[in-house]
């Protein structure tokens, strides 16, 4: 078992296994030591308990609609490159890449780049995936990293933006994407929108967990977030045809659409022409 940081654990303890339909993955997921997290999930539970219940749809249901979008795009485009920002211990490129063998995928993070790769051959995991680590921010180091991994500019790239919009600046966001674009890719790009344009009914209870969030990780503030018109204007500054913004197949979920009424997370699947 490799045990796993607090923060990092918190969206794995939230996420469901079932996403994960290759036997690596699966493989890779038993040996995460997640215990770390257990403390901030229960601090969570006691004090926000319908909060935890929104994220659990919301990270699952986000989890299904990028697993089918880009299969989708795969089964369309099977040679394609697939660079995953902010991929974290999410064995999501464990899982694409054995579903997929003719992709090319990587795994880009600031940080557990080594243990990952290092798990993924415990596992014996695929040998399309690669691991770099980068500074998404840093457009250049980020490319220059890819590249020594085998990345090619010039090849069909499918972009898979989870997790990650909240951390680095909205300008640094559009050029790390700028940097990946490709003739003929695509971008899934997940974020959230900003408190005041969520649901009233969820209002309140979003905007005292991202401030509970922020200080019980010490986050540095604030955590970008998106308004669907900043969303579509990105679109539009990258060049690319907006498939969906918001996705009715993020909310459709994995039949979690429940009584619970949307929160903050949203999903947009970009293609460039
Ligand atoms: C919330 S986790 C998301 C993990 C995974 N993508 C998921 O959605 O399950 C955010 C990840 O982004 C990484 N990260 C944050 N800022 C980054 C940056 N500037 N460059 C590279 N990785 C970054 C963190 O190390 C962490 O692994």
């Amino acid at each position: 078992m490799h045990p796993v940081s607090s923060t990092s654990s918190l969206v794995l303890l939230w996420t469901d296994k079932s996403n994960y339909k290759t036997p690596s993955s699966q493989r890779f997921w038993d040996k995460l030591d997640l215990d770390a997290g257990r403390p901030l999930d229960k601090k969570i539970e006691a004090k926000l308990p319908e909060f935890r219940k929104l994220s659990v749809t919301q990270i699952n249901n986000r989890k299904y609609g990028i697993r089918k979008f880009s299969s989708e795009f795969l089964k369309t485009h099977p040679d394609a490159q697939v660079v995953c920002l902010g991929a974290g211990l999410d064995p999501k490129s464990l899982d694409t890449a054995e579903d997929h063998p003719g992709a090319l995928v990587f795994d880009v993070d600031m940080e557990n780049m080594e243990l990952k790769e290092k798990m993924t051959r415990e596992v014996q995991g695929p040998n399309n995936l690669k691991f770099c680590t980068a500074n998404v921010g840093k457009p250049q180091e980020l490319i220059s990293s890819l590249k020594a991994k085998g990345w090619n500019p010039e090849k069909t790239t499918f972009v898979i933006a989870e997790g990650i919009s909240y951390y680095i600046s909205k300008e640094q966001f559009k050029d790390a994407l700028f940097a990946l674009k490709t003739p003929g890719g695509a971008a899934i790009i997940e974020y959230a929108i900003p408190d005041e344009d969520v649901v009233a009914e969820n209002k309140e209870l979003i905007t005292v967990f991202f401030n509970l969030l922020q200080d019980m990780l010490n986050w540095p503030t604030p955590l970008e977030r998106y308004s669907l018109q900043e969303a579509s204007d990105l679109a539009q500054e990258l060049g690319a045809r907006i498939e969906t913004l918001e996705s009715l197949e993020m909310e459709k979920g994995r039949g979690f659409v429940s009584d619970i009424p949307p929160g903050p997370l949203c999903v947009s699947y970009l293609t460039y022409p």
